[in-house]
């Protein structure tokens, strides 16, 4: 596994929240990546978010007040408005004069699309702050507009990337998934064929064999395709004959030793509604047993081991790594970042 100490990839875009989440008019302060942020949206509806510390004595603008408009600070009043300018200083007299553009509070760049709020996170030393390299991951078939039908979140007691390969772990399954009662010791042969995408990887579309008898009710047999994007984000779009069900997992360091899971479903099923109320418990369930695994994981990691990856199964979780290390490296290089993925078949028993 890679040698690199452990570090949080910059200069890329992190999900922030499901957008209703946040609601017009009001702040909701984050840590991300170890920094205190603070999200807003305006009483127009715009979300922003700023560095979650005043720039006059550093204590939290999330401590202060939002008329829907601007920030107020709790100590001195300073107000900032959402793009972080210093609009006011209140002790300030009349014929005081101040730049108050020298007291503006850093301002992150936000996105609002299909239902979430996304955040950049550039490196903090200003020189090494780059511009964007690719968009946010887009759910396929879906207007900018949609909303998701589902939205769970779940924070893991871990770092990142023990998050991120639990998650896309191939051959977990048959342990952590399945309760005691039909917990089968038969494993089943899998064939998969991957190739690179942007900054990931895909499962190549195929046709789910062994899908259960439910299909039938939205339309056939499915066939599913699922793409994995760095920093630890995942779409599986699964489709029959008449209906689309696309799920998005994200994954959002918080700091060191703790990670956000968030898991969402958009479909197009006019009766999904009916079904809605089963899938969180059932979201809860299985996001809890990663989550599970991964707080005991922690046990063993606390003694630094070596940990070993293993072909095909451990082939995504090595891409995973190497993909990070490539993006950190190429960035600072000041060169093009160049995929170490190569389209190959994957075999596995799970
Ligand atoms: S600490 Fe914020 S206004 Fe003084
Ligand atoms: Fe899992």
């Amino acid at each position: 596994m890679s040698a690199t100490p452990p570090f949080f990839l910059r200069n890329l875009w992190y999900h922030a929240m499901p957008s209703r989440a946040l609601k017009a008019g009001k702040l909701l302060a984050k840590t991300l990546l170890g920094e205190p942020v603070l999200f807003g949206r305006t009483a127009e509806g715009k979300a922003f978010a700023l560095q979650d510390i005043c720039p006059h004595r550093a204590i939290p603008l999330s401590c202060g007040w939002f008329d829907g408009n601007a920030v107020q600070c709790c100590y001195h009043g300073w107000k900032f408005d959402s793009a972080g300018h210093c609009t006011e200083i209140p002790s300030l007299m009349p014929d005081q004069q101040l730049d108050l553009n020298r007291f503006n509070v850093q301002a992150y760049s936000v996105q609002e699309t299909q239902g979430n709020i996304w955040i950049y996170m550039p490196e903090s030393d200003p020189a090494k702050a780059e511009p964007p390299r690719f968009e946010i991951p887009k759910i396929p078939g879906f207007e900018p507009q949609a909303q998701p039908n589902v939205t769970y979140t779940m924070r893991f007691p871990c770092f990142i990337d023990h998050a991120v390969v639990g998650l896309m772990d191939p051959a977990h399954s048959p342990y952590v998934h399945q309760a005691w009662w039909w917990r089968t010791s038969e494993l089943h042969d899998e064939v998969k064929w991957f190739d690179p995408s942007p900054y990931g990887f895909t499962m190549r579309r195929h046709r789910i064999d062994h899908a259960g008898r439910l299909y039938g009710l939205i339309g056939g047999i499915p066939e599913t395709e699922i793409i994995f994007y760095l920093p630890g984000l995942r779409t599986e779009e699964t489709t029959t004959r008449k209906h689309r069900v696309v799920n998005l997992t994200t994954v959002t360091p918080i700091s060191a030793t703790e990670t956000d899971v968030t898991f969402e479903l958009y479909w197009d099923i006019p009766w999904g509604w009916l079904i809605k109320p089963l899938t969180i418990p059932l979201i809860k369930a299985f996001l809890g047993q990663d989550r599970d695994v991964v707080a005991k994981q922690q046990i063993g990691l606390k003694q630094d081991p070596v940990l070993r990856l293993i072909k095909d199964s451990d082939t995504p979780a090595r891409w995973y790594y190497q993909l990070k290390n490539e993006y950190a490296r190429s960035q600072a290089e000041k060169r093009e970042f160049v995929t170490p993925v190569k389209s190959q078949q994957l075999r596995w028993r799970a």
